[in-house]
């Protein structure tokens, strides 16, 4: 089983749209997916047209509450969720130290039957996010293109390894950052992605999102990228990052 976080404290850089496209492809290809929701605004959820006060499903604030058995929703075959609701919001306290309650459940083995587990945060850097960091195998920076994001990056890096350092027996990978909401005829793209390359290297994946009008509405229409042709630019380009990420994940089992 490997667990992702995808993380920014910059708002609107495509988390969610990102766990959202990842883990419906996932599933698709046969691996049994999870998606966890850590954001108190509940996006996963609304996105996916899931009710968040739905009775007896374990939600991420049971999570962080402590439970020995969970109960997922179901979204569809291979895909489950622990929603978020609003009570969590009392834990994405800027002044609160995440502990790793959700890495020690996963230590337990609560989540032993999923393949992948994704897990979406909120925009902040807060004990939220550091205990999705904390039980993830490997977390992912999406940022959209643009000349202040680079600071965001560098600040979302930092803020994830000073959680790792600051949780005994945690040691998360950094899996990447992906350029989201890209276009490229922008006069100042060119130079923004050099130089993203350049502080990077490999660590940019290839694999970019542009910026469409399918991403931009689907949540209204309750869609993944999955539902659109298979020649859609959406489709294919999240198929390909999918892709990108398994490679990863892969390449790095065999080296550990
Ligand atoms: N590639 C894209 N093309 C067009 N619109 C996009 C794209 N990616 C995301 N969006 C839109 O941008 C908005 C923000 O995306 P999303 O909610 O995924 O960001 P987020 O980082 O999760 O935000 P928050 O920080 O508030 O949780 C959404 O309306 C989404 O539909
Ligand atoms: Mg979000």
């Amino acid at each position: 089983m490997k667990t992702i976080s995808i993380i920014c404290q910059k708002g609107g850089v495509g988390k969610t749209t990102a766990v959202v496209n990842l883990s419906t492809i996932f599933s698709k290809k046969g691996y049994r997916t999870l998606i966890i929701d850590l954001d108190p605004q509940g996006n996963v959820s609304t996105y996916l047209n899931f009710d968040k006060n739905t009775k007896n499903v374990t939600s991420s604030i049971d999570l962080l509450s402590g439970v020995t058995e969970i109960f997922t929703g179901e979204l569809s075959e291979n895909l489950s969720i622990i929603p978020s609701n609003k009570e969590i919001a009392r834990y994405n306290d800027e002044k609160i130290i995440g502990g790793a309650k959700i890495s020690k459940l996963k230590k337990y083995g609560l989540f032993n039957e999923f393949d992948f587990v994704f897990i979406d945060t909120p925009p902040t850097m807060s004990s939220l996010v550091q205990e999705g960091i904390a039980a993830s195998d490997y977390y992912l920076i999406p940022t959209k293109p643009e000349f202040l994001a680079i600071e965001g990056v560098a600040q979302a890096m930092s803020f994830a390894k000073t959680t790792l350092k600051n949780i005994p027996n945690v040691n998360a990978i950094f899996l990447g950052v992906l350029l989201n909401q890209v276009e490229t005829r922008r006069a100042s793209y060119e130079e923004f992605l050099s130089e993203l390359e350049y502080l990077l290297g490999d660590r940019l994946f290839k694999t970019k999102i542009s910026h469409l009008t399918e991403i931009a509405d689907s949540p209204f229409y309750g869609k993944t990228v999955i539902d659109f042709n298979k020649e859609s630019k959406a489709r294919i380009q999240f198929n390909k990052l999918a892709e990108e990420i398994i490679e990863r994940v892969d390449k790095n089992e065999e080296i550990t």
